[in-house]
């Protein structure tokens, strides 16, 4: 059944589990991580990124992850994953997608704050929740976008001044590594979560140790995504 990312998350913080997301690309991969969350009677997120959008247009890629997760016997959200602008965000709003991601990480902390409280009314207006990002989870190859870990007092002004439903946090984790040896700082991530009254959500997650993902499930990290490892 297709569901939001706040019903698949609204219990995370309360319980020790963790929704994983995975980046998928067409029908053979999304159907394979739906299976699996079948298998196991997990909820699950399929989510697009900027290369999948790129591939296939999003109203496009929405009736076919839409019809996927509307057969699928456990709850399956389809996210737009680090949308770029509010015009990427509103085509995934219109085109029916149950979660959508807005990322200002690489702007200037009063314009991240500025566009995201913009683009979460829009997203509200829809019905649909939103996740955001402070500090910045950054990439092997720095030129695609560089990292800042997050300032746990800036977390908590920006959770709530943008009113987000869900906040993406940058606790140790880079995108697209490709063995699990990230360092996640675990003090960090408690500051964090004592500040801040919203589900977290962890990015690079390819990158983290099998015992530290396990021991995310125990704090208020609700959604860990995951491309490089399946890709
Ligand atoms: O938004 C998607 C992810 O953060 C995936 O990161 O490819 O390093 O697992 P990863
Ligand atoms: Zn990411």
């Amino acid at each position: 059944m297709l569901a939001t990312l706040t019903d698949v998350m609204k219990d995370t913080m309360k319980k020790p589990f963790a929704v994983p997301a995975f980046n998928v690309f067409g029908y053979e991969d999304a159907k394979a991580v739906i299976e699996a969350a079948e298998e196991v009677k997990s909820p699950v997120i399929l989510a697009t990124n900027k290369v999948a959008i790129a591939h296939m247009p999003i109203h496009i890629l929405a009736k076919l992850l839409i019809g996927l997760a509307e057969d699928a016997s456990v709850p399956v959200v389809v996210h737009l994953d680090h949308g770029k602008d509010y015009h990427t965000v509103a085509q995934a709003l219109k085109s029916g997608y149950s979660s959508v991601m807005y990322d200002g990480s690489q702007l200037p902390f009063e314009e991240n704050v500025r566009t995201t409280k913009e683009i979460t009314k829009m997203a509200h207006s829809f019905g649909i929740p939103i996740e955001a990002e402070i500090g910045s989870v950054g990439y092997v190859n720095p030129e695609l976008g560089k990292g800042m870990l997050t300032d746990p007092m800036e977390a908590k002004q920006f959770a709530v001044e943008t009113e987000v439903d869900a906040l993406a946090v940058a606790v140790g984790t880079v995108h697209r590594m490709e063995s699990q040896n990230a360092k996640i700082e675990f003090d960090r991530l408690e500051e964090i979560q004592q500040l801040v009254n919203v589900p977290l959500v962890m990015h690079g997650s390819t990158g983290i140790p099998d015992e530290d993902l396990e021991r995310l499930t125990e704090t208020n990290i609700g959604k860990v995504n995951i491309g490089t490892a399946i890709r």
